[in-house]
């Protein structure tokens, strides 16, 4: 404790249990803290604070209506907040811990801000599996409300660098401490699905795989994107987004732009995402590539195709997010 970090940020804390006391004492209190998951690294606060989520929304610059994923320790903390059917139970018991958010009718006694469903009846819940996640949520006893690490609209943080770029100045409102647990390792975000309908609705692709899901839940619904009335709001079609404009299904690079490869090509790029052609390696590098080759001031960033199989179908939902033309819908977590 008290060590300058590599990173030379101040907020910035180990994941020792020191540190992790530190860090659920300032939750405690109403504080931000952003923490790693398996996913991509969170913006946390006390889910049952009102102020401090409402802090969440304000460093992020996010818009009220767009709902918060509310993590808990175990599906038996869940229980406490949202009410599961049987559907619901057994999809959890199979898939949490992991990279799965799942909406639920929030209970009406259930003492979470009301902030986090975003005047919805329904709260999204998940349990992470990152061993950090784990260990803040058993030390804090609460359960956190947390979207992604990063002021809204831009890429979501896959290391503690990236959240500290997002909020360079300590004087504006962001995380009062980031806990350091190295590049996640499934890089994208997670699966969020609905399950207050009678199909399950798909709300975003993501780290769980649909196939996968579908295996265990039979048909789900693909929620397509309504930008005046969205039910997922990250659905709007730009968000993800790096400054530099990004051209999808691509061989080559555009004059005065970069290219971005997948799989072995005979020559090779300067950047791949999986020289292997290994979606789970493409979508853990997706972010921190994107971030970096936007840093470069290219003209462009173009991509090479990605099978739609398994991750690349949350790979490509966040390349389509990255290249869409900027409508003025730029407003999303
Ligand atoms: O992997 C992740 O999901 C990361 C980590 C930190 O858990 N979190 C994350 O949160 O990506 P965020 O806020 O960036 O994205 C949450 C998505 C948004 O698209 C939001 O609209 C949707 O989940 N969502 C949250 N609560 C919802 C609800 N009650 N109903 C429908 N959609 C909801
Ligand atoms: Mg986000």
């Amino acid at each position: 404790m008290g060590k300058i970090h590599p990173i030379g940020d101040g907020r910035l804390l180990s994941s020792s249990p020191q540190d992790i006391k530190k860090a659920s004492i300032s939750l405690r209190k109403g504080d931000l803290v952003a923490f790693p998951s398996e996913t991509v690294y969170g913006l946390g606060a006390d889910a049952t604070n009102d102020l401090a989520v409402a802090k969440i929304y304000s460093a992020k610059g996010r818009p009220t209506f767009n709902p918060l994923i509310v993590h808990v320790a175990s599906v038996e903390m869940a229980q406490r907040y949202v009410i599961f059917d049987e559907r619901a139970d057994a999809l959890c018991h199979q898939f949490c811990p992991g990279a799965l958010s799942v909406v639920l009718p929030r209970k009406p006694e259930s003492p979470l801000s009301l902030l986090v469903s975003a005047g919805l009846q329904s709260v999204a819940i998940r349990v992470p599996s990152h061993p950090v996640a784990q260990r803040l949520l058993r030390a804090c006893q609460l359960p956190i409300a947390a979207p992604s690490a990063n002021p809204s609209g831009a890429v979501s943080p896959t290391k503690p660098a990236h959240v500290v770029s997002g909020w360079p100045d300590h004087g504006r409102v962001g995380p009062d401490f980031i806990i350091d647990g190295g590049a996640c390792p499934i890089g994208v975000e997670s699966t969020v699905i609905d399950l207050t309908t009678t199909t399950p609705v798909l709300l975003r692709p993501g780290g769980l795989s649909l196939e996968e899901l579908e295996k265990h839940l039979g048909p789900i619904t693909r929620a397509s994107p309504n930008n005046t009335a969205p039910k997922s709001p990250g659905m709007l079609s730009r968000h993800y987004a790096p400054e530099t404009p990004v051209f999808l299904n691509a061989t080559r690079s555009r004059p005065g732009g970069l290219y971005l490869g997948f799989g072995s090509i005979d020559e090779q790029p300067a950047f791949n995402l999986s020289p292997a052609g290994d979606l789970s390696e493409a979508a853990a590098n997706l972010f921190a590539l994107l971030r970096h080759m936007d840093s470069l001031n290219a003209k462009s960033i173009s991509v090479a195709p990605i099978p739609a199989r398994g991750l690349g179908m949350a790979i490509n939902d966040r390349l389509a997010r990255a290249a869409a033309t900027n409508d003025g819908q730029n407003y999303l977590t």
